[in-house]
This record gives C-alpha cells, sequence and structure tokens, in this order.
C-alpha cells in the first residue's frame, strides 16, 4: 500500500477491507464471550488476568476513544466508564471488584459502539493527516481487539471446568524439519517504515549488522523439551541465570504450566480437555527463564530479537527484507498456524509453505517465541499515537516475544511484529527455538 491513498476506488476498496476486519474481529470476540455464561464472565479465573467483561468492554471503550471520539469527533457515547476500562488505573488483580458493566451492557456499549464506527468509516477521508493515512487509526483498533481476543483465549485455559471452545486438530507434518540453519554475517532491515498497520515500536526501519550465527529450523519441541526435564535440568543451577533459579527456587518450577505426570510420561491440560504430551508439538507455556535454562543446558542459546528477524524475513537472493517467512502475502491457513483455528501448536513440519528463504519452519504462529532481548524502542523510535501502548514499558523489566501463536490473529502478526512480557509470565502461549554463534570458519559457508 502507498502512503496516502487519494483515489477512490482504493479508498472504497480500504473501506470494505476495514469493515471485514472489524466484523471478523467482532466475532471472535463474541464467540470468546458467549461460550460461557454471567457468572464465569464476571469471575476472575487467574490473578493474573481480568474477568472476560473487562476485556469485553475495554475493547468496546478503546474503539470509542479512538475512533469515535479522536477519528470521528463525535460525542462520547459513555465518558463516565473510561477510568473502570483504562488499563494503567486498573491493576488486572482489582478489576473484579470494580462496578463494571454487566454482561448484558456490556454487550449493548460495544454494538452501540461499532454502530457508530461504521457510519463514521463510510464518510472518513482518508487524507494524509497519520492518524487515518491508510487507515491506520481503525487497523490499530482491530490488532487491539484481536490482542485482547488472545488474552481472553489465554483466560479460557487459565479456567477450571470443562470445555466450552472446540477446533479441529492442526495439520501433520507433511516435511521433515531437524537441526540448525546457518545464517550468513551480513546487514538485514530490520524493522518497517512501510507497512500501514505496523505499530510504532516496529518503526523505523533500519540496518542492523550480524555476524554468523545458527538458528534451530524449528521450536524446541516437547520431545527435546522432556529430554531436559529427565537429564534433571530444573534441579541444576549451572543452566539458569541467577534470576531465574532465584525465581524457580521460589515458585517451584519442575515442567511447563499445565503439564502433569502421567504414568512414565506426561500428560497436558489444554481448554478443559487432558491430554498425553505429544512429542513433536512445540513447547508452550514456558517462561523465559525455562527456555534460557534449557537453551544453556543444549549448548545453545536463545536468539537476539534481530537473529530472530533475520532469519523470518532476510531474502538472501535479493538481501531485502521480506513482510512474512514466505513472502510479502497475507498469511493463509497453509502458512501458519494462526488465529486461533487450532486449539494447540501445530506438529514441527507441518507448514512447509510458511517456511524461510533459508530454510527456518514455523516462525510465524504456533507458539511466540522467547528471545533474548530487552525491549526498547528501535533507534529513532517516535511514540504514535500515544505513549502507553510501547514507550512505558520500554526498559530492563520485559522480553521481547517473536512470531505469534496459534491464538494470535494475521492481522497482529508479521515479521516486524514485537510483543513483550515479564520473563516470569507463562500463562501466555509461549515457547522458543535456540541459535548459537557460528565460527569464523562456517561463517560463509
Ligand atoms: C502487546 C500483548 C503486550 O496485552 O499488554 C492491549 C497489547 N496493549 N492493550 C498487552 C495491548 C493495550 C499488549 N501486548
Ligand atoms: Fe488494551
Amino acid at each position: 500500500m502507498t502512503d496516502v491513498l487519494t483515489d477512490r476506488g482504493d479508498a472504497e476498496q480500504l473501506r470494505s477491507r476495514i469493515a471485514a476486519e472489524l466484523e471478523r474481529t467482532r466475532a471472535r470476540t463474541l464467540l470468546l464471550t458467549e461460550a460461557v455464561d454471567d457468572a464465569d464472565l464476571v469471575r476472575q479465573h487467574s490473578p493474573l488476568m481480568s474477568p472476560l467483561v473487562w476485556d469485553l468492554a475495554h475493547v468496546g471503550n478503546q474503539e470509542e476513544l479512538w475512533l469515535v471520539r479522536d477519528v470521528g469527533g463525535r460525542e462520547p457515547v459513555r465518558c463516565d466508564i473510561d477510568d473502570l476500562y483504562d488499563a494503567f488505573k486498573q491493576p488486572r488483580r482489582d478489576r473484579p471488584s470494580l462496578p463494571l458493566l454487566p454482561p448484558a451492557e456490556a454487550r449493548a456499549y460495544l454494538a452501540t459502539v461499532r454502530e457508530k464506527v461504521h457510519d463514521l468509516l463510510d464518510r472518513v477521508a482518508f487524507d494524509s493527516r497519520r492518524l487515518v493515512a491508510d487507515g491506520f487509526a481503525f487497523g490499530m483498533i482491530v490488532q487491539h481487539e484481536q490482542q485482547h481476543d488472545e488474552t481472553m483465549l489465554a483466560t479460557h485455559q487459565l479456567r477450571a471446568g470443562p470445555a466450552v471452545l472446540h477446533a479441529p486438530p492442526p495439520p501433520e507434518p507433511a516435511a521433515r524439519v531437524a537441526g540448525e540453519v546457518l545464517v550468513p554475517a551480513g546487514p538485514f532491515v530490520m524493522g518497517t517504515d512501510t507497512d500501514p498497520w505496523a505499530l510504532d515500536n516496529e518503526r523505523p526501519a533500519h540496518r542492523v549488522q550480524l555476524p554468523a550465527y545458527f538458528i534451530d529450523a524449528a521450536p524446541v519441541t516437547n520431545g527435546a523439551y522432556r529430554d531436559f526435564i529427565a537429564a534433571g535440568g530444573y534441579d541444576d543451577p549451572r543452566w539458569w541465570s541467577e534470576p531465574g533459579w532465584r525465581h524457580r527456587q521460589e515458585v517451584g518450577l519442575s515442567a511447563p504450566m499445565h503439564w502433569r505426570p502421567d504414568g512414565d510420561g506426561w500428560a497436558y491440560q489444554r481448554f478443559g480437555r487432558w491430554d498425553r504430551v505429544r512429542d513433536d508439538e512445540p513447547v508452550v507455556h514456558v517462561c523465559f527463564h525455562e527456555a534460557q535454562a534449557y537453551a544453556a543446558w543444549a549448548g545453545k542459546r536463545l536468539p537476539t530479537e534481530a537473529e530472530w528477524e533475520k532469519a523470518a524475513r532476510w531474502d538472501p537472493a535479493t538481501g531485502r527484507s521480506r513482510r512474512y517467512p514466505w513472502g510479502d502475502d497475507e498469511p493463509t491457513s497453509a502458512h501458519a498456524n494462526l488465529g486461533q483455528r487450532h486449539l494447540r501448536p501445530a506438529p514441527v513440519g507441518a507448514y512447509p509453505a510458511g517456511a524461510s528463504p533459508l530454510g527456518v519452519h514455523q516462525l510465524i504462529g504456533d507458539i511466540w517465541e522467547w528471545t533474548a532481548t530487552l525491549f526498547r524502542g528501535y533507534p529513532g523510535f517516535a511514540a504514535f499515537p500515544y505513549r502507553e501502548y510501547s514507550e512505558v514499558f520500554f526498559g530492563d523489566d520485559y522480553q521481547v516475544l517473536r512470531g505469534g501463536s496459534f491464538g494470535t490473529d494475521g492481522a497482529a502478526c508479521r515479521g516486524t511484529f514485537r510483543n513483550w512480557d515479564y520473563p516470569i509470565r507463562r500463562q501466555i502461549f509461549s515457547g522458543f527455538r535456540c541459535a548459537r554463534d557460528a565460527r569464523p570458519e562456517q561463517a560463509h559457508r
């Protein structure tokens, strides 16, 4: 897409694309919140999460703030609830005790806001104002709702009781994928200036020079992770960082979240069902410290964020950075396990069409991948449109995760997309892959 859409036909196309994305996203929000009863919607399933009904109305409130009031310049739908749904004013653990909109009122609020947004979308000029050029604010709101949908999906995973969500299993492996891929030394372009719906932390594009390195062709699997457990990896401080070991001791980590011993193996609980752990599936629900300890035990390390992105985007034939490992086209169900189409990561080798030119698989989808990098702004970063999306999280507290999970929508995931969380968190759909330095004589193979 170009910077500014002036052509009438292009603007109409953008309008209908935005309308379709808004509706597709809302269908997911409604599915996640209609799968349980009202009592369940207002309950807090974990102190780490909001009651689902908070996410629901928060999604509507952000849409009102940015689209109805800011872009549209319209009268507020409700200005009495802004504070209740301000994520900074209300810590997650306190949200259940707030005077939240009851489920029926929250749903009616979302519908009213959405009606105004469709009305506004019919008239808006996608002129050169940065908030509306290429429909950015609409894209930001679609991504925001999708991000909360993934958060609500993580809440479903923490919820006790029988299964209420259903989805077919992901595809079986179609290719044998193992080992490592050598990424040669050299520069690549990290981040983007041109992706119209890229968020502020993905910008600006900048050249990064990297020495040669190896990166795993696939995420670390349950089978490999079980070997780490069986080898006593959780009990050997040699593999853990100092804060990692302290945390491991404090909370008694001994296996990924949602695992329990099952005969001579392991079983995991997912969305209300118990299942034997499948060896060839990427491990999920591990924290950064567990990922880092596994990598050390395996004689490797976690990739830096730049190493992850070069493996995902760099095309050795042209030197260009792609939007996705497979090219610039939006993800389809053949490329990656995204969008809650399946309720678990796919086995390694299930998405040969999604591999990068160098042969790195399943970078997009399946599991968020922990990287060794702290969340900071790129050189030349400028907060847009608000500091609270990214900038207030920059510093030493958050690790970057890349690539998206089975619960991430394609609209909120690309080769440049950056996620972040505390290194102790594992209720998110997080896994990892390993990397290591290449010795100089291997660098130009
Ligand atoms: C990018 C997933 C870390 O959920 O905290 C949602 C996204 N920002 N509402 C989060 C977000 C504001 C954010 N993450
Ligand atoms: Fe939010």
